[in-house]
């Protein structure tokens, strides 16, 4: 995984390529590096942590020249160390990549064999020095890197510099994502768009096998083989989002704030409410279309991956077809039973997951009709997709998904709307009483986030807990994983969630006077069963925390304590859990003094395998 820049042109490129890997810090921020070419010398800097640090070993060793590249780093091979920072150098050759060479064991030990000296434990260095040797009886730097390339299996994205060469920059991608900036003679390379589109708004995007060399203030594009090819450049027309706090003391509770716009804007423009439809600007079916399909297969990691299980209750029910949710990771090394009646969707954030990515080509292959959800625009997912549906939650820099996570809900929601119109298995007023719920939905939202004082007081009294256990049924279960990854994920709590019905089958086992059960019990058809289950946890002696529905002071007074959520209707409260739940897991991290906003030994989008 990881971030680079390259830059050549007129300008100093330590700055330009600073701020290109601050706008890539969510990639990894385990260590960052820079190299810029000055009169044939490659002065490199590197530091382990966070950019912040290499920001301020530039400040007191500067570097110069017009050239140069960088990397923010999420370890894959090898400690978050100096030496396993980007840039790696072997003799001339400076290289900074993203990704993970699969066959870097067998490549150094050749390498070494033929006397390299390896510093670090990274699979990149070995892309260094397999230039660096092949450099000594290639006729050019060019045919050395093109050349390497040709032994390397995996995954990358990289740029490379030479000492013996010094005016030349030359950036390949194979499985990694890559943009090129232009503007003028100034090139802007990136692993993303939003890093470099401060610079410039005309970008190409690098394909799989490609290769581009940057030299004399010009650039030539070519196969990996050597066949040169004509690249268009395309002109960017939205706008960067900023990074800004807004007051807030760090971005993930800007961003729990955010939520009840964030949800407007995925509603925003799409609701026909006379119709009691749904219009999506980018779905690219017809209703017949929609009709065609047998099955509906969603594809996504994570927090995404708990959308696409809270999706498929909701499509199952007002839309009565099967659908099936997969583990990106796992759904693509199985060979999948997708087919051209499929309709598969991809979810992500990100839109650059290299799980999610991947498993969408491998539905392609097999002539699936993709429609992602993603909120990243113009980002790798949707750009291979057949239709998209944005989700417009706005920049998320925290690494815990939140804005995006209910967004993502709401737009399957109008997914299902949509779907459910198009089969008719969703009537007129159906359709009409689905949205009007929507309507309603960023005001409670607002309400949920008042009860903050009160989730504060629950991370409190279980503030010294190393475990716990979140239950739901239903849509709550999906939500139940997603509190759970939460507090795992910023308060290192260990923590896992399961559905209310399946806890006396094992996990049940664990209860104790310890270990915190919340129990997510809306106001909904399950809400009976749900009880039983949390007097199981109580005839345990188990310390059950029941979050329910306002207007349901039941359930609460069985528990050790309770927190009354707003009632959106069984669909739309699990909206309004989550946003509880995101307020526990907040908490329970700022009080232990926890970074939010970047977790250890996570990244914000995940770009390897
Ligand atoms: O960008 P994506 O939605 O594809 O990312 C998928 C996961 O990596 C992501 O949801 C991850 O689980 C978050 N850190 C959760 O908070």
């Amino acid at each position: 995984m990881c971030g680079i820049i390259g830059y050549m042109g007129s300008q100093a490129a330590a700055p330009v390529i600073m701020h290109g890997l601050k706008m890539l810090e969510y990639r990894g921020y385990d260590s960052a590096g820079i190299c810029t070419m000055d009169d044939g010398t490659a002065e490199i800097r590197r530091s382990a942590g966070k950019l912040a640090h290499l920001e301020r070993l530039i400040k007191d060793n500067p570097i110069s020249g017009t050239i140069g590249i960088g990397h923010t780093r999420w370890a894959t091979h090898g400690k978050a160390t100096v030496a396993n920072a980007h840039p790696h150098k072997s003799g001339s050759v400076v290289v900074v990549h993203n990704g993970i060479i699969e066959n870097y064991l067998a490549l150094k030990e050749e390498l070494s064999d033929r006397g390299h000296t390896f510093v670090s434990e990274t699979d990149s260095e070995v892309i260094s020095h397999l230039i660096d040797e092949k450099y000594k009886t290639a006729g050019s730097f060019e045919e050395a890197v093109r050349t390497a390339l040709k032994d390397l299996q995996g995954a990358y994205a990289l740029c490379v510099l030479s000492q013996k060469d010094d005016k030349t920059l030359i950036a390949a991608k194979l499985g990694s994502p890559m943009v090129i900036g232009i503007k003028g003679n100034e090139y802007f390379i990136a692993s993303d768009m939003p890093a470099i589109i401060s610079n410039t708004r005309e970008m190409v995007i690098m394909e799989d096998g490609e290769m581009a060399v940057f030299r004399d203030g010009g650039v030539k594009f070519s196969t990996i083989d050597g066949e040169e090819i004509t690249k268009n450049s395309r002109f960017i027309d939205w706008s960067p989002l900023k990074a800004e706090k807004n007051g807030y003391p760090n971005f993930m509770l800007k961003e729990i704030h955010d939520q009840p716009q964030a949800v407007r804007n995925v509603i925003a423009g799409r609701l026909r409410e006379d119709e009691g439809d749904v219009f999506f600007e980018a779905l690219n079916l017809s209703d017949t279309e929609l009709n065609s399909f047998e099955r509906v297969c969603m594809v996504a990691c994570g927090t995404s991956w708990h959308a696409a299980l809270a999706g498929k209750y909701l499509i199952e029910e007002h839309c009565r077809i099967p659908v099936d949710v997969e583990i990106a990771s796992e759904f693509r090394y199985r060979d999948p039973l997708v087919s051209g009646k499929t309709l598969v969707i991809p979810i992500s954030q990100s839109g650059e997951t290299a799980d999610t990515l991947a498993a969408l080509r491998e539905a392609k292959s097999k002539y699936a009709h993709i429609v992602s959800i993603c909120n990243v625009i113009d980002s790798s997912i949707p750009r291979e997709s057949d239709g998209v549906i944005y989700t417009h939650a706005g920049l998320e820099i925290g690494v815990a998904s939140t804005k995006a996570f209910t967004t993502q809900l709401v737009a399957l929601y109008l997914l299902t709307i949509r779907l459910g119109r198009a089969k008719g298995s969703i009537d007129l007023k159906k359709g009409q009483e689905m949205i009007a719920a929507l309507s309603e939905l960023p005001d409670l939202i607002k309400k949920t986030l008042e009860l903050d004082p009160q989730i504060e007081e629950i991370a409190c009294e279980y503030l010294t807990s190393w475990d716990a256990i979140f239950l739901g049924r239903g849509i709550c279960y999906p939500i139940a994983l997603e509190g759970a990854l939460k507090l795992k994920e910023i308060s290192y709590i260990h923590a896992d969630g399961y559905p209310a019905g399946e806890m006396k089958h094992g996990p049940i086992a664990l209860v104790d006077r310890e270990m915190p059960v919340f129990i997510l019990a809306p106001n909904d058809r399950h809400l009976v069963k749900v009880r039983s289950n949390m007097e199981e946890i109580i005839s345990r002696g188990g310390k059950a925390i029941a979050f329910c529905s306002e207007g349901d002071l039941e359930t609460g007074r069985r528990a050790e304590c309770s927190l009354l959520i707003p009632w959106a209707g069984e669909a739309l409260s699990s909206v309004l859990f989550t946003v509880a739940l995101q307020l526990l897991a907040y908490n329970f991290a700022i009080l232990k003094g926890k970074d939010v906003d970047q977790p250890r030994n996570l990244a914000k989008s995940v770009t390897v395998e």
